[in-house]
């Protein structure tokens, strides 16, 4: 390992025990676990989904119930390994009931959330549902007329998608799904950010 290398890791670590003790919210009395992220901690791509589910929760990990499989099958079958991406929520803590987290919440949030992007470092974002693209984009348009058209800002390329829940609810919306992951795929293999794949 470099020194930089060891360097990141233990302010990555540092970001990670500040996240377990934050109490900024009332989300942190009812979690189990705070949920920080999943992949690499430096990855060109960062998806952020809603928030923690119950076995979120209960694992401390994002994305691991239905709707992490089905993302899981997705960026398998469009060739990303774990280090490429990033795997995070809006809010770290689990709400209640798995509703969606407040406008309170999220502002409790995102001075971590703000930090974890500032060490991840990431080029391009995956937003994952309307919650995400509400909070992390401040916008009020829908997520159906949102989906699939890129932002740019601070040298940065954001496109949201739907949430997996929402096309297991739906699977009409499928292919809208399949079309955003190919085209997240496209934008890194065009920055030079990951590896093309072999055809
Ligand atoms: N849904 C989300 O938005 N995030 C998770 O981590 C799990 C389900």
């Amino acid at each position: 390992m470099t020194k930089l290398q060891d360097q990141r890791e233990k302010h990555w670590e540092a970001f990670v025990g500040r996240c377990q003790a934050c109490r900024a919210c009332e989300l942190s009395e009812s979690r189990q676990n705070v949920v920080v992220w999943r992949g690499g901690i430096r990855a060109p791509l960062v998806i952020l989904g809603e928030g923690p589910g119950a076995d979120e929760d209960r694992l401390g990990l994002p994305f691991v119930g239905r709707s992490g499989k089905l993302l899981d099958q997705l960026l398998t079958s469009f060739g990303f390994d774990a280090g490429d991406y990033h795997i995070a929520n809006i809010v770290k803590c689990r709400p209640p009931g798995n509703r969606v987290p407040t406008e309170e919440e999220a502002r409790a949030c995102r001075p971590l959330l703000k930090e974890q992007l500032r060490l991840v470092r990431p080029t391009v974002y995956l937003l994952m549902g309307a919650t995400a693209h509400r909070y992390f984009m401040g916008s009020s348009t829908g997520i159906t007329q949102a989906r699939g058209i890129w932002t740019e800002s601070n040298n940065c390329h954001i496109l949201p998608t739907f949430h997996p829940a929402y096309v297991l609810r739906d699977p009409s919306k499928r292919t809208f799904l399949w079309q955003d992951i190919a085209a997240v795929r496209q934008k890194l293999e065009e920055l030079d950010l990951i590896e093309k794949l072999k055809a």
